[in-house]
């Protein structure tokens, strides 16, 4: 399902564009194809939002570039763990949501490509919201979105250390068994020092393109 909506979503990228590319696993199944047809002469420069990302694409002879080089991006095609059925999302499983949300926001098109799994009534339903904190005093960060949102809020691991990000932050998973008015609570968090992004993408996406067992399926705002 995954590997459907990746490569449908090859179809948004037409020659001489900047192309945002996200990261994870479905997007793992985008690289290759876009690979492919730079190969057959498809003339186009990726921004990666993420080290993982870059590595790929680059062994996959995609052409990249920075958005300093290239501000404004033609169309991204990225993943994300739950959408919504006003196509807001939750983002940040894999640690990239902060690059990712800024390569969305620089974007003329966010294309987002999942399986129907990811499709959810209300955000938070089952993943946690990743906030991505600075490491310095994370401890009371994490205290303080517990108090004020009465969620759990897990400083992410891996093995016995914190996982950092690419930008050398920590993230906190918060488990919120649904969240009642996301962009409130995106307001709420980002006035918290020490949060510097969250995982929450509202109203940012164009276009989900959905992978189900029966074939696409196209959401679109
Ligand atoms: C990366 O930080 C995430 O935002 C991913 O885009 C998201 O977790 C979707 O990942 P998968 O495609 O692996 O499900």
């Amino acid at each position: 399902m995954k590997r459907i909506a990746a490569e449908k979503a090859l179809e948004y990228v037409e020659d001489g564009m900047i192309v945002g590319l996200g990261t994870g696993s479905t997007v793992e199944y985008f690289l290759p194809k876009l690979g492919e047809k730079v190969k057959e002469g498809l003339n186009i420069v990726g921004i990666p939002t993420s080290h993982r990302t870059k590595t790929i694409a680059t062994r996959c002879g995609i052409p990249l570039s920075t958005l300093t080089e290239h501000p404004e991006i033609d169309v991204t095609i990225d993943g994300a763990d739950e959408v919504d059925p006003d196509l807001n999302l939750i983002k940040g499983a894999g640690g990239a949501l902060t690059r990712e949300k800024i390569v969305a926001f620089s974007s003329k098109r966010e294309i987002i490509i999942v399986d129907e799994t990811k499709l959810v009534q209300k955000l938070g339903s089952f993943s946690p919201l990743p906030v991505e904190v600075i490491p310095f005093g994370w401890y009371p960060t994490k205290l303080c979105i517990e108090r004020e949102f009465g969620c759990r809020a897990e400083l992410r691991r891996e093995e016995e250390n914190p996982y950092t990000s690419d930008n050398m932050n920590y993230i906190l998973d918060c488990e919120f068994n649904g969240i009642e008015d996301a962009e409130k609570l995106e307001k709420e968090l980002k006035s918290i020092p020490g949060v510097v992004e969250t995982g929450l993408f509202i109203d940012m996406v164009d276009t989900v393109i959905v992978g189900t067992r029966e074939g696409i399926k196209l959401l679109e705002k």
